[in-house]
């Protein structure tokens, strides 16, 4: 999608991080913004930040009914929707032995699930009208694995296996609808305060979760480039219909590194850093 003056953006987890800057960035290209986040008052603060055309509205992606709710108030506003980005996610650090099953839920629910809401929500509208794009932002732990890691893993390895699926059959129905999954290593936003919705929040992080989680802090504080960056990296993706938006390049050669451990049968040997 070449052309983003006049059209409308959607953004889950807009309130915050990579959607909100997302929504700074596609309201400078001349867009209508929507902003959906589970925060009404991050939603506030957002969109009076942002110059342009912004709507908002309270939305828990992880329910199929708000997300149907969140596209009809859009399409009400505007008549139609262009580029969706299922963008909202939360970490959820633990290992298997000390993240309870409703810690495991919550993060499958929201990164996972709140994907396929949104695309189940919008995908009718955009195949009907054609000039749509989809961003799935998974992580680049949808691409490699780590200790104290396994919902968040599972479920960007999801988001990042549905995209795929999605990119195919839209080519199979010869659609016009772009699909991007965006896969960014770890950068400095509010996604270490997640557990705030957490729903076994007050039950203590385990021994996995508190060797991994300062390792992970120390990388989002090293880490080169700002939510603003990746935003970029998104305006640029979909203008070049590109499917693959990985900001981190670096980050390959673990990917490529796994990759080999799968293709030779050797177990699973990337150096974590712990
Ligand atoms: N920051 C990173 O290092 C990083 C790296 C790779 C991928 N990601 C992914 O990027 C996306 C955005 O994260 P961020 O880093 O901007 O974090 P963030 O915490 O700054 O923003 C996430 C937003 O999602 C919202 N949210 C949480 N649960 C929700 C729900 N159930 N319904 C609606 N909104 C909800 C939060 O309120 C918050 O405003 C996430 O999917 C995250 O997994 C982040």
């Amino acid at each position: 999608m070449q052309e983003l003056a006049g059209k409308v953006a959607v953004i889950t987890g807009g309130g915050s991080g990579f959607g909100l800057a997302m929504g700074h960035k596609f309201a400078a290209e001349g867009m209508a913004v929507v902003l959906a986040d589970i925060d009404e008052e991050a939603l506030d603060e957002a969109a009076a930040g942002i110059a342009g055309d912004v709507m908002t509205h309270r939305t828990d992606v992880t329910k199929f009914e708000e997300m149907e709710a969140l596209a009809a108030a859009a399409m009400e506003r505007y008549d139609r929707v262009n580029i969706v980005c299922n963008n909202a996610g939360v970490a959820g650090f633990g290992g298997m032995l000390e993240m309870s099953i409703s810690d495991w839920q919550w993060v499958i629910d929201v990164d996972l699930m709140g994907v396929v809401n949104g695309v189940k929500a919008f995908l009718p509208h955009l195949v009907d009208h054609g000039d749509g794009h989809i961003v799935n932002t998974a992580s680049v732990a949808g691409m490699l694995t780590q200790p104290g890691m396994s919902a968040y893993n599972a479920a960007k390895f999801g988001v990042i296996a549905l995209s795929e699926s999605l990119f195919y059959e839209l080519e199979l129905l010869e659609s016009t609808v772009g699909v991007s999954v965006l896969a960014p290593a770890w950068v400095q936003t509010r996604i270490f305060e997640a557990d705030r919705y957490r729903p076994g929040a007050e039950s203590p992080e385990g021994k996995v979760a508190e060797l991994v989680r300062p390792l992970m802090v120390k990388l989002a504080e090293r880490g080169r480039l700002t939510a603003d960056d990746i935003a970029e990296k998104v305006v640029e993706g979909v203008k070049a219909n590109q499917f693959y938006i990985l900001p981190h390049r670096g980050v390959l050669s673990i990917v490529k590194h796994r990759h080999e451990d799968i293709e030779e049968l050797r177990n699973p040997s990337v150096d974590q850093g712990l």
